[in-house]
């Protein structure tokens, strides 16, 4: 023991460096330590935060991003099966519903963090850069909600496909899209949105990162 505390000592404060590591404690050693000792991602998330963002109301961001991943993760396993499996095989319902209900948190999430962001006024400066991505991201949220339930493919989805080709789907622009065409719908709601989504959620959190947290007013 009394071994082990003069190594923590010696150590205090410093980087525990493999080459250093593999000096003193062997190779085979430092390797399976580094997982107990390395920080991960380099210290990314070592950061000290300070006390106003330890609340409830600052992990909304995070938990949209969570809710982010969860989608991301149930949609491309819905789109590797396709519809027939999501629409009529046990599993397939079940993973539906995880994406659908992970939709449903994502929502909620982003609805409490835009709450806590217009509380507590992060929105100030030059934060407004970040507030217009946020909200653009809102935005396309609502579209990709929108070709979600597009390509359902159930009874509901084709009912709202109906409905969407008379309004939105007769706009200028919009007009390319035709809702009843399954393949276009995907294209959209597997691949044009979600990665200017994943590029925006991007630099919206690389931006928190470089500017910090606001002071809240
Ligand atoms: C996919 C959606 C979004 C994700 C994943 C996300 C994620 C985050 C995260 C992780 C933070 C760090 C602090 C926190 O969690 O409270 C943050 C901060 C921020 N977000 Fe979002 N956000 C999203 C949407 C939005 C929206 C819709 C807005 C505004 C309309 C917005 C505006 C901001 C601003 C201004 C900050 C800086 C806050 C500060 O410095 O205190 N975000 N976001």
């Amino acid at each position: 023991m009394a071994d082990q505390d003069d190594y923590f000592a010696h150590h205090k404060g410093e980087p525990f460096r493999f080459k250093e590591r593999k000096e003193e404690r062997g190779w085979w050693r430092a390797a399976f330590e580094s997982f107990a000792y390395l920080p991960p991602f380099n210290r990314m998330f070592g950061k000290v935060e300070p006390s106003y963002a330890e609340s409830y109301w600052y992990c909304m961001g995070g938990l949209t991003f969570l809710s982010f991943l969860f989608l991301t993760i149930t949609g491309v396993i819905l789109t590797l099966f396709g519809p027939p499996w999501w629409l009529h095989t046990h599993i397939g319902i079940v993973m539906k519903s995880i994406h659908y209900w992970s939709a449903q948190a994502f929502f909620f999430f982003i609805f409490l963090h835009v709450v806590r962001v217009w509380l507590t006024g992060a929105y100030r400066g030059k934060r407004w850069i970040n507030y217009a991505i946020g909200l653009t991201t809102l935005f396309l949220a609502f579209g990709e909600n929108l070709f979600g339930v597009l390509a359902r493919g159930d009874w509901e989805s084709q009912f709202v496909a109906m409905h969407s080709n008379y309004m939105l789907f007769g706009l200028p622009l919009l007009r390319l899209i035709a809702p009843s065409n399954f393949t276009q719908v995907m294209l959209v709601h597997v691949a044009f949105i979600p990665f200017t989504l994943l590029v925006l959620i991007g630099v919206h959190i690389t931006l928190v990162k470089l500017q910090g947290i606001a002071r809240p007013l």
